[in-house]
């Protein structure tokens, strides 16, 4: 297990990437060189008042010394962090939860994000890249208004938009559907999302039809983020835990031992 730190990180940028998207980078040192692909780090986004629990989020990008992570303003947590710029401080606990399986042999990965969901296979794409190996992503959105990562030489790029205003016009489990289906028979895949549940469903059955292994990142609410309130828990198949803790067993899971994925 990794250490864990709190700490109050240095603001180095907080920019808007896409409509209402940040990249906010970090400086944690300690964090960088802890972080394991899949995990996430918990933001006290007001140490003044409300909101009084923390905010969990995907790390999406380490260096050296700096932590960055993507997210969507939507609430009053993710627009107070809006609002952090350089020369403030950001207060963090992390890195928290387990991590991607990445030992994955001669297997090509294939990472595949909805919206906000591509943030925690960042850095997932960046670990296979630094070992030679050249990742499938797709990504999928609404409009090209909500796509913050539209450039990648060091990877096969597939884009989707579902109005057709970026790349293919559809559903981003459309495209990869037709991707898998053009492939030579015996290329074998190791998979990889995050984003709504829905779509995590229909890649999990496009992934078990082909016997691709697949791992999800989990999104839920939390409260505590270290296993105390129980109230991020997610239903598994026997004979793994019924009800495992995203915060704590997650947030990254076999996808095929979820029951939402049937
Ligand atoms: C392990 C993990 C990693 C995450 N990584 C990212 C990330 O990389 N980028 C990103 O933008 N978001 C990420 N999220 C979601 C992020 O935590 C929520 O968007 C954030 O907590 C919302 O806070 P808020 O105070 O702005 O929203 P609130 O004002 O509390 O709520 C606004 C709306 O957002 C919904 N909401 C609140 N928290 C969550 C949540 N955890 N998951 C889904 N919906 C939520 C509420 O139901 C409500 O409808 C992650 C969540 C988890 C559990
Ligand atoms: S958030 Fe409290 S147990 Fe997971």
């Amino acid at each position: 297990m990794s250490k864990i730190f709190l700490t109050d990180a240095p603001v180095v940028s907080n920019e808007e990437v896409a409509n209402r998207i940040y990249r906010l980078k970090l400086r944690a040192p300690e964090f960088a060189s802890e972080n394991r692909p899949g995990q996430f780090i918990n933001i006290l986004t007001n140490p003044d008042g409300a909101p009084l629990w923390r905010r969990p989020f995907s790390i999406a990008r380490i260096s050296i010394d700096i932590i960055e992570i993507i997210y969507k303003a939507i609430g009053i947590g993710t627009n107070q962090m809006a609002g952090l710029q350089s020369g403030d401080a950001a207060n963090i606990i992390g890195p928290l939860g387990n991590s991607f399986t990445v030992d994955i042999g001669e297997r090509t990965p294939l990472l595949i994000g909805g919206g906000l969901g591509f943030a925690p296979l960042v850095v997932l794409r960046d670990y296979f890249v630094s070992r030679t190996k050249r990742p499938v992503l797709f990504i999928g959105a609404l409009n090209a208004d909500e796509h913050y990562y539209t450039d990648d030489p060091d990877a096969d790029l597939n884009l989707s938009t579902d109005d057709g205003s970026l790349g293919f016009h559809g559903l981003v489990t459309e495209q990869l559907e037709q991707y898998l289906d053009e492939q030579e028979a015996g290329t074998e895949f190791m998979a990889y999302s995050c984003g709504p549940e829905p779509m995590m469903k229909a890649i999990a059955h496009i992934c078990r039809d082909r016997e691709i292994p697949l791992e999800l990142s989990i999104e839920r609410e939390m409260a505590c983020g270290i296993g105390l309130c129980q109230g991020c828990s997610i239903e598994q198949h026997l004979p793994q835990k019924k009800f495992a803790l995203v915060c704590k067993d997650g947030p990254i899971f076999n996808a095929m031992h979820l029951t939402f994925t049937d």
